[in-house]
């Protein structure tokens, strides 16, 4: 229970690297309640949601079946599939559950004005309220920047570099299939797949975000690509990545007011660990720059443990447990809120609802 004593149903949307980790986390949290899942994978229907997630059965099984989940009445749907869907979150959204998630809707006042009208009339009539946010795009590109601008008289321009070698991370569909690592560099551009145009648009939705967010006036958002290809083969978890095909992207997003760069997002990503020497070379992890009075920089890196030796696994898996984290840690502001649209520049600031797990429950 929290201080207000409410309890709130939740249905996780996919059970992946950050579904799994969100589970968990709803498990170990009194405040909320693991009504349902729904998963994609045949080999999970009617899998208990404790087992799935290695823990004991807690009488909650898995279901590929979304109507029957639309029916359950949640408070909350955690949306985290790994390709998405306006109209699906709409059905969630007009069923009356509220949405947390970590894929998509980080800031739709700057999607496509169907796709946003969509999402509010569905949210209009579930009266229900939908909050995009994870780590980048998230808490790093949307949160510490508002939360340190605080600091600011005056800012010129804000730069989060985000620097990860990916052949650690799982999720092997996301990295090979939606991002196309190892494939000819003529398959990697924004407009080469649905996927890469929606992944674009995601980070363009975050400068987008901090650009309203601090009256930055831009006129337009541009994107640069360039692309490494990796000097010899590299194995990652049982998948060749091949000698010629891209081993590295860098993206640049860039909020621009007269051609002025003023809000950017700079991602510096690899496969296999080879590092162009024409890229800048900022310590793994994220660096957040606000260039301004004063100027600031603070840079950002999550480990399983900052003092116990632990496997790298152990290590990698710290970045999906803070993305599933800001967004079930958003579930009991996101439920309380007034129906609509709910983005990281208006939802108070969100907290770990665990904490150190003593003392009272806070009420908010
Ligand atoms: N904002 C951030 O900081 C951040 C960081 C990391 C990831 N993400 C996003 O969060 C989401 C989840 O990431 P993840 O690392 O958990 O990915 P993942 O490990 O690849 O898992 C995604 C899940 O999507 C489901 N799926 C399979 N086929 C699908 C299909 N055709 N359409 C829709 N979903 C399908 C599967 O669910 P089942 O296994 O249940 O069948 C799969 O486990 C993704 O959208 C990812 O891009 C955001």
């Amino acid at each position: 229970m929290t201080g207000s004593g409410r309890v709130f149903r939740v249905v996780q949307w996919a059970t992946g690297a950050q579904g799994v980790e969100a589970i968990r986390a709803v498990l170990d949290r009194p405040d909320l309640e693991l009504v349902g899942a729904k998963v994609y994978s045949p080999e999970k229907e009617g899998v208990d949601l404790g087992v799935l997630v290695g823990r004991d059965p807690v009488g909650v099984t898995a279901t590929m079946d979304r109507e029957a989940l639309l029916v359950l009445g949640a408070d909350c749907v955690a949306y985290m599939p790994r390709l998405t869907s306006v109209e699906e979150v709409c059905a969630i959204l007009s069923s009356g559950a509220n949405v947390v998630t970590t894929a998509f809707c980080f800031y739709p006042p700057a999607l496509p004005p169907d796709d946003l009208a969509r999402l509010v009339e569905a949210c209009r009539v579930g009266g229900s309220s939908i909050h995009g946010t994870g780590l980048n795009p998230g808490n790093l590109s949307g949160v510490l920047p508002l939360a340190l601008s605080g600091m600011s008289r005056r800012i010129e321009r804000v730069t989060l570099q985000e620097r990860a070698d990916w052949s650690f991370y799982e999720s092997t569909n996301i990295t090979f299939e939606n991002m196309r690592f190892g494939r000819p560099a003529a398959e990697v551009s924004e407009e080469a797949s649905d996927f890469l145009r929606f992944n674009s648009g995601i980070f363009k939705e975050e400068v987008a975000l901090l650009a309203d967010a601090l009256r930055a006036g831009i006129d337009e958002i541009t994107t640069e690509v360039d692309l490494v290809e990796a000097r010899r083969d590299h194995e990652i978890f049982g998948i060749t990545l091949a000698a010629g095909t891209v081993a590295g992207q860098r993206w640049t997003w860039r909020g621009r007011r007269q051609g002025r760069p003023l809000v950017e997002i700079d991602a510096l990503w690899t496969v296999g660990g080879e590092y162009p020497d024409h890229w800048p070379t900022p310590a793994d992890g994220w660096t957040l720059t606000i260039e301004g009075d004063p100027s600031m920089q603070a840079h950002f890196l999550t480990l399983a443990s900052y003092e116990r030796n632990l496997p790298i696994a152990e290590h990698v898996r710290a970045a999906s447990i803070a993305t599933a984290m800001q967004a079930v840690n958003a579930i009991p502001d996101l439920c309380r809120a007034e129906p609509g649209i709910r983005t990281m520049a208006d939802l108070p600031l969100i907290r770990s609802g665990m904490g150190f797990g003593f003392g009272p429950e806070p009420s908010r």
